[in-house]
């Protein structure tokens, strides 16, 4: 099968409601997107990627006024959170309704719903008239894609069509929440931070321990995906942490070593390198994650050295580079 490049919304509507699958743009990484409400069509989005079948999927709408349809119980908290976030890089869990095959969320009651903020993808699902089942666009493990290229590196002749739109302006996929019970808990970082919900709620939510912790008791594990090594090259990863004077100092005495460093390390690297842009930039670093750790493997070294920033800006970026290196840290002090 040869995967087309389209760039028409009723081409990609038409793939869709056949029961195939199609790679989307989002705003967060690329999707690669099922009519929800299709099992079977949903069941080769586990095929494709590979994707252990216990690990659901986001569901995602277009307004609103869909989501009454899907869900039970959207609390009075959600409703401020959807108002205050969406269209945007936010996905909300809740109580499902039967509507939502069970392979959609892995058997469970929940389901977790997002109305993401790129025009055509909201345009896409409309024409559909069904909301869209959509993981990250990338073979299961890998880093997930933020062009569509980089959906094409993966899935090329796996599926029928992606549809291209721009490059993804966040970089990194939702901020996850469970909003089922009263005691909001975030699940995953995203460009949404913990401490921006709560401002919006006036009060604090709960953080669950996996998103900065390697969690070894399955029975602790909320949200299915964080038990996967995830965002991973094939070349061995592992993040120092330090100053750039210090990191500069371990990596360069290195054999066959690359570096992903900041902008402002540059100047003193002696291995080969590349940036993850400023230091003091989180929407850089965000935006760059992906796409650095997807060129890592064209190095062909031993193995890649990640300089953490002794001040981590974003959550979203110490959470996916821990998966990333499988929680291999080394502190330089
Ligand atoms: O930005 C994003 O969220 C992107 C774009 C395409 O929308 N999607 C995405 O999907 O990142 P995926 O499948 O790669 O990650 C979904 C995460 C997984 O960690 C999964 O375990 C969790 O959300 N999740 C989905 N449904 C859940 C549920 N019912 N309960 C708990 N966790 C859930
Ligand atoms: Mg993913």
């Amino acid at each position: 099968m040869e995967t087309l490049v389209i760039d028409s919304i009723q081409e990609a509507s038409k793939i869709l409601l056949s029961g195939n699958l199609v790679g989307i743009p989002t705003e967060t990484v690329y999707g690669l997107a099922a009519d929800a409400f299709n099992s079977e069509a949903v069941l080769k989005i586990f095929k494709v990627k590979g994707r252990p079948a216990d690990n659901p999927l986001i569901v995602h709408i277009s307004e609103f006024s869909e989501l009454e349809n899907l869900v039970y119980d959207i609390s009075d908290k959600a409703k401020i959170l959807a108002d205050k976030f969406w269209p945007g890089p936010l996905t909300m869990i809740f109580k499902k309704k039967n509507i939502i095959p069970d392979v959609v969320t892995a058997s469970l009651d929940c389901v977790a719903v997002r109305m993401p903020l790129l025009e055509i993808t909201r345009k896409l699902i409309a024409e559909v008239g069904h909301p869209l089942a959509a993981p990250s666009a990338n073979l299961s493990g890998k880093p997930s894609p933020t062009s569509y290229k980089h959906v094409l590196d993966d899935l090329n002749g796996k599926i029928p069509a992606v549809l291209k739109g721009p490059n993804c302006t966040v970089g990194v996929e939702s901020t996850v929440i469970d909003v089922s019970s009263d005691k909001i808990v975030l699940l995953r970082p995203g460009k949404i931070s913990p401490e921006d919900i709560s401002s919006v709620l006036g009060e604090k939510i709960a953080v669950d321990k996996s998103v900065d912790h390697l969690v070894s008791n399955l029975d602790e594990i909320k949200s299915p995906g964080v038990k996967y090594k995830h965002y991973s090259p094939k070349t061995k990863v592992v993040l120092i942490k330090g100053s750039s004077n210090k990191f500069a100092e371990f990596v360069n005495e290195q054999y066959n070593a690359i570096s992903m460093c900041f902008d402002e390390d540059l100047q003193l690297m002696k291995i080969p390198s590349i940036s993850y842009g400023s230091q003091s930039s989180e929407s850089d670093q965000l935006q760059l994650l992906f796409d650095c750790l997807r060129k890592i493997d064209s190095f062909h070294a031993n193995v890649a050295y990640i300089h953490l920033s002794p001040q981590v800006l974003n959550l979203a970026v110490l959470n996916r580079l821990l998966r990333a290196s499988g929680f291999n840290v080394l502190e330089l002090k």
